[in-house]
C-alpha cells in the first residue's frame, strides 16, 4: 500500500482491509454472545462511525435488531477539542432497551462519556459501546469501551471513515500520520 497525503502531511499504512474485517466479526461475536434481548438498538455515532457500523450491523444478524444516528463533533484537524458538540440528536425511545453505542474511535473518552450520560438518563436495560479503535493513552475520562476491535498508540489516524477536516473517510485501509510529520 503506498503512502497518501493530506493538507501537506502524510500518511502510511497501518491496518490493512482484512484486519479491519477479521476485528469487525470478532466484536460481532461478542456482541451476538452478550445480547439479552432480540432487539438491540445500534446507535451509531456519525460521522466517523458511519463505515464500521454497516460492517458491525450487517456482521450482528441478530433478527429484530435496529439501527439509529447521533451526531457530534470534538476534532478538529489532528487534535481533539476538548469540547463536544452534539449536531443531531436521538429521537427514538430507549427505555428498557439494550442500546450498543458505535464508534470509530474512543481517544479521551469526552466523546463516549457524554454520550453515555445522557442515555443513562432515559432508562435504557443497558448501555455498552463498541469502537473500533481505543487509545488507551489518551483516555483522561469514562469507563473503558466494551468491546475493541483495536487498540493503538495515541498516534492520528485516518480511513476507514475516519478523516482529517473531512476527508480521507473513503480510504478502504487505515492510515497513521508519519512519525516526522
Ligand atoms: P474523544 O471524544 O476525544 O474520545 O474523540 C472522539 C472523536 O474524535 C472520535 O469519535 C473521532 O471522530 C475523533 N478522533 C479521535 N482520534 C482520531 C484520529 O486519530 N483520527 C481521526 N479522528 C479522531
Ligand atoms: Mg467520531
Amino acid at each position: 500500500m503506498p503512502l497518501v497525503t493530506y493538507q501537506g502531511l502524510t500518511f502510511e499504512p497501518y491496518l490493512t482491509r482484512e484486519e479491519i474485517a477479521r476485528q469487525v466479526e470478532r466484536v460481532a461475536a461478542e456482541i451476538k454472545r452478550d445480547c439479552t434481548t432480540d432487539n438491540p438498538l445500534f446507535l451509531c455515532v456519525l460521522n466517523g462511525a458511519f463505515m464500521f457500523a454497516a460492517d458491525l450491523f450487517r456482521a450482528c444478524d441478530l433478527a429484530r435488531a435496529e439501527i439509529t444516528f447521533i451526531r457530534f463533533k470534538s476534532y478538529e484537524g489532528t487534535s481533539s477539542t476538548g469540547k463536544v458538540r452534539e449536531i443531531m440528536g436521538l429521537h427514538e425511545d430507549i427505555s428498557g432497551r439494550e442500546v450498543i453505542i458505535i464508534e470509530d474511535i474512543v481517544d479521551t473518552g469526552v466523546t463516549a462519556h457524554q454520550l453515555r450520560k445522557m442515555l443513562l438518563e432515559h432508562n435504557p436495560k443497558s448501555v455498552k459501546m463498541a469502537t473500533l479503535l481505543f487509545k488507551p493513552g489518551s483516555l483522561k475520562i469514562g469507563d473503558n469501551p466494551e468491546y475493541v476491535g483495536f487498540e493503538i498508540p495515541s498516534k492520528f489516524i485516518i480511513g476507514y471513515g475516519l478523516d482529517l477536516d473531512g476527508m480521507a473517510r473513503n480510504l478502504s485501509d487505515i492510515y497513521v500520520l508519519k512519525k516526522d510529520e
